[in-house]
Order: C-alpha cells, then sequence, then structure tokens
C-alpha cells in the first residue's frame, strides 16, 4: 500500500494551519500512520533534499525547512494531488498551497514524491528518537538508501 510523507513546513506551523492541513487529508478519508512535532537537524534536512544540492535556493531551502518545528505526517495514500503545484501561485484552487500559499520558497507543505520515497521519509521522520539518533549518526560514512534499508 502506497504511503506518503507529508511535513507540515515551519511557515505553515507559525501561521497555525497544522489543523487545516491534516484535517484536508482525513476529510479526503485518508488514514492517519504517524505524527509527530518535530525539529528538523540540519544534517536530515540536507539528506532530505539531496537531490537539489546544485540549486541557487538550496541554503534558503535548508534555512526554512530548519527554521522552526515541523509537523512530520505519515499517511496511507497517494497525496500529491492535495497538495498542488511546487509554485503556490500555479497550484489549482482547492489544493493545499493553491488555497493556502503565494511563495514557492514558503509554500506550507511537502509531500514525498513516489511510494519509496513516502516510505523512507516515514521511516526516517517517524521513527522513534534512539533510532533516528542512530540514523543522523550514520550518515556520512554510507549512503543514505542503505542507512534507511537498516533502519526498516
Ligand atoms: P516538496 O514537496 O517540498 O518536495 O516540493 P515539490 O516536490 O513540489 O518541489 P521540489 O521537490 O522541486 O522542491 C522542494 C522544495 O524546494 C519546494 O517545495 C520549495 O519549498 C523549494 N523550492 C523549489 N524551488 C524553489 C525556488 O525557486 N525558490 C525557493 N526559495 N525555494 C524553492
Ligand atoms: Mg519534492
Amino acid at each position: 500500500v502506497e504511503e506518503t510523507y507529508i511535513m507540515v513546513k515551519p511557515d505553515g506551523v507559525q501561521r497555525g494551519l497544522v489543523g487545516e492541513i491534516i484535517s484536508r487529508f482525513e476529510k479526503k478519508g485518508f488514514l492517519l500512520k504517524g505524527l509527530k512535532l518535530f525539529q528538523c537537524p540540519k544534517e536530515l534536512a540536507e539528506e532530505h533534499y539531496r537531490d537539489l544540492k546544485d540549486k541557487s535556493f538550496y541554503p534558503k531551502l535548508i534555512n526554512y525547512i530548519t527554521s522552526g518545528p515541523v509537523v512530520c505526517v505519515g499517511v496511507v495514500a497517494s497525496a500529491r494531488k492535495l497538495i498542488g503545484a511546487t509554485n503556490p501561485l500555479q497550484a489549482e484552487p482547492g489544493t493545499i498551497r493553491g488555497d493556502l500559499a503565494v511563495q514557492t520558497g514558503r509554500n506550507v507543505v511537502h509531500g514525498s514524491d513516489s511510494p519509496e520515497n513516502g516510505h523512507r521519509e516515514v521511516v526516517d521522520t517517524l521513527a522513534d528518537a534512539s533510532q533516528r539518533e542512530k540514523l543522523i549518526a550514520k550518515i556520512g560514512g554510507r549512503s543514505y538508501n542503505e542507512v534507511a534499508a537498516g533502519n526498516r
């Protein structure tokens, strides 16, 4: 069964949109699998967005994601359509970003882009604290997938 990892980004938490965003997944009928308020360590943010490392906005993105607590939610479903396009001004009304955000750099929510990444991200952030500490400690010497696989 497909899992999507959703993260309410720091701006969403600061704006008090956690309930609104989670509510949309619940009302749609998606099953919540995990939920956690979480201060993302820089190392994990860098791993999470490693594919964007060469982008000019990458340092801003890492600052943004680590700027305050995020809310991590695992849902059992494919949830990208509810989230909407990366640029909130291009996101359709009715989607979370289309309804609640205006800036790409402050787009309130993340959703994993494949079942594999969804599972990996759910495991990484919703794993218990001791597992997560171990995971973060190991990043660097080994590949991320290898580390995540050992944590499943
Ligand atoms: P995520 O669900 O967060 O992964 O967004 P996405 O899949 O819609 O977009 P992508 O993975 O390409 O980019 C990840 C995140 O980087 C986006 O959600 C934005 O927060 C940020 N980002 C992407 N493009 C830009 C940009 O041009 N400027 C800034 N400041 N941030 C950007
Ligand atoms: Mg993405």
